[in-house]
């Protein structure tokens, strides 16, 4: 299974498992295009790094780094939870996908959920969910995902 996360090359981007440099990277920038990421001092970005390193098996955080720039361009996670349903069978949950607002409308953001869900199949998930906002379902159906529910929350931060 480590082969499908093997650093790969695509066009002068490469796919592959968040790193501790890539706090130098642009990691606070890419992520706050998508919501709130507060004070993330590099102690804190290298404390919970390691602690999904010790848990590879279930965090898969994949970063897109453009060569040229040396920056990432995208950041999007596959959780792995195992379950005791489908007889012990694994459900995985993509979480924070997002693409720099500068390289976004380039196929890039399609490129990237389809990985995660093909990682998710590779990797024995028997299905592979999200939640996402209303006005961005039209981009999850393009990348082969349908609405199936709703999502419930309650946030106890604001
Ligand atoms: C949503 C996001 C990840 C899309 O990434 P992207 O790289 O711009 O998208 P792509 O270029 O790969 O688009 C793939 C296809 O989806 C379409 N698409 C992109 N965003 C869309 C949207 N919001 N609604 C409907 N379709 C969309 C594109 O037109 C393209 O269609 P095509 O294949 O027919 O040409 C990116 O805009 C982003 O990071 N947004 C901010 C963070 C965010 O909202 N993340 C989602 C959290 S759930």
């Amino acid at each position: 299974m480590e082969n499908v996360l093997q650093p790969r090359e695509i066009e002068g981007i490469v796919i592959r498992r968040l790193e501790s440099g890539d706090f130098q990277k642009g990691i606070i920038e890419l992520l706050s295009t998508l919501t709130k990421v507060g004070n993330l001092t590099e102690e804190i970005f290298c404390r919970t790094l390691s602690f999904m390193n010790s848990r590879p098996n279930e965090y898969y955080v994949i970063v897109f780094e453009d060569l040229a720039t040396q920056k990432l361009v995208a950041h999007g996670t596959l959780l792995v939870e195992q379950k005791l349903l489908y007889e012990g069978g694994k459900c995985g949950h993509i979480e924070d996908v997002v693409v720099a607002k500068n390289c976004q409308g380039r196929g890039i953001g399609k490129q990237l959920v389809t990985f995660l869900v093909n990682l998710s199949r590779e990797l024995g998930c028997y299905k592979v969910i999200l939640d996402c906002k209303d006005e961005i379902k039209g981009f999850y159906e393009i990348c082969g995902l349908e609405q199936r529910f709703v999502c419930m929350a309650k946030y106890h931060m604001k």
